[in-house]
């Protein structure tokens, strides 16, 4: 990509930041929390990241970063941070004002993110909102954790209890279709849909392969893709407070050390960020590997030293160098 700054580009082969997307239209799934680790995993591979929360009545992702900065500044510890942006709700009562309004509000602090993002990473809210459907239809990835339970699997489908069988698609799913239509009426781009299972345990060896049989035939009729996903692990929470996560261990006084666990939850993120297929990671997590010089994911000692790869001339533009240890960037709202 920083190739393609020296010359100009023929139109329409822009590359702009890569946007994805966290949904569920289901509380406690586990969006934030793959949010969060999603977000760390890319800074720490040097890519500069924007993130925004327009979960406004929740506001756990701002949170978490707002902990985050406490932890830089008490343990004067240098740690990467996004550029985060809240999208709030808009004030007015009369839908049309509304909605024009939180499209506004939304275009305008996206619009903003891209200009020095590498990547644009959006939490969401558990429940159908207009800024939430606005959000899925400017998403090139949309990921979707679903907790490892048919309580949950509800909102990709209706399944027949006795059968397995697939009857039809969620209210979920079928949004999903319509902010594709509506992604490839703007821009002629593509959404590529992935979901993820979250708290997998061992516990239930039954209900973790029928869930697998389920799934494989959800794959089918609605066309997503499936992610590893993360199992059930204490370091993916109890980090929250001090804003860290399981790839921030070691580098603060706070955050312990490193154990079979926090490896297996670190091996977990790097999994989701190559199954997101965008070349550019693929390359920065090979280029590391290459030059034997640790892996940033499963080596929190390593800093992201950001010389990018050629190879990484696809997409997105990271350009960057990465933003670590800097207090910047300002949380912001919209
Ligand atoms: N893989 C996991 N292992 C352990 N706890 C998890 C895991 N994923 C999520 N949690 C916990 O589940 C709860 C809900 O997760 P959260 O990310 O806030 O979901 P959502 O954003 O979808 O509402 C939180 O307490 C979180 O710490
Ligand atoms: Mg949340």
């Amino acid at each position: 990509m920083q190739q393609a700054s020296h010359s100009t580009p023929p139109a329409g082969t822009v590359k702009r930041g890569h946007i994805i997307v966290i949904g569920n239209e289901k509380g406690g799934s586990g969006k934030t929390t793959t949010g969060m680790h999603l977000i760390i995993g890319l800074l720490r591979l040097g890519f500069r990241v924007g993130s925004m929360d327009i979960d406004a009545r929740q506001r756990s992702l701002t949170r978490y970063i707002e902990n985050r900065k406490m932890t830089i500044a008490k343990e004067a510890t240098p740690l990467p941070l996004p550029s985060h942006i809240v999208v709030n709700k808009s004030p007015y009562n009369i839908q049309e004002e509304t909605e024009e309004d939180e499209r506004d509000r939304f275009t305008r602090a996206l619009a903003k993110l891209l200009v020095t993002c590498d990547f644009v990473v959006i939490d969401s809210p558990g429940n159908d909102t207009y800024l939430s459907r606005l959000a899925h239809s400017f998403a090139d990835t949309v990921i979707t954790p679903v907790n490892d339970s048919f309580v949950d699997l509800d909102v990709l489908a209706s399944v027949d209890g006795l059968t397995l069988q697939v009857q039809k698609p969620s209210i979920y799913s079928e949004m999903l279709w319509e902010q594709k239509l509506q992604r490839a009426r703007r821009d002629g781009g593509s959404i590529d849909w992935i979901v993820m299972r979250n708290r997998l345990s061992n516990l239930d060896a039954r209900n973790k392969r029928q869930i697998s049989k389920v799934m494989e035939e959800l794959t089918k009729r609605l066309g997503f893709r499936q992610a590893p996903g993360f199992s059930e692990r204490v370091i993916f929470r109890e980090l929250f407070l001090l804003g860290l996560t399981v790839l921030d261990v070691l580098e603060t006084t706070k955050s312990g050390s490193l154990s079979m666990s926090h490896l297996a939850a670190r091996q977990e993120v790097r999994d989701l960020l190559k199954t997101l297929r965008i070349p550019s990671v693929d390359a920065r997590i090979a280029q590391v590997r290459a030059g034997q010089k640790g892996d940033p994911i499963t080596d929190p000692r390593i800093a992201p030293k950001s010389t990018p790869a050629k190879a990484e001339a696809a997409e997105p533009s990271a350009s960057s160098s990465p933003s670590v240890a800097t207090p910047e960037p300002a949380t912001s709202a919209a």
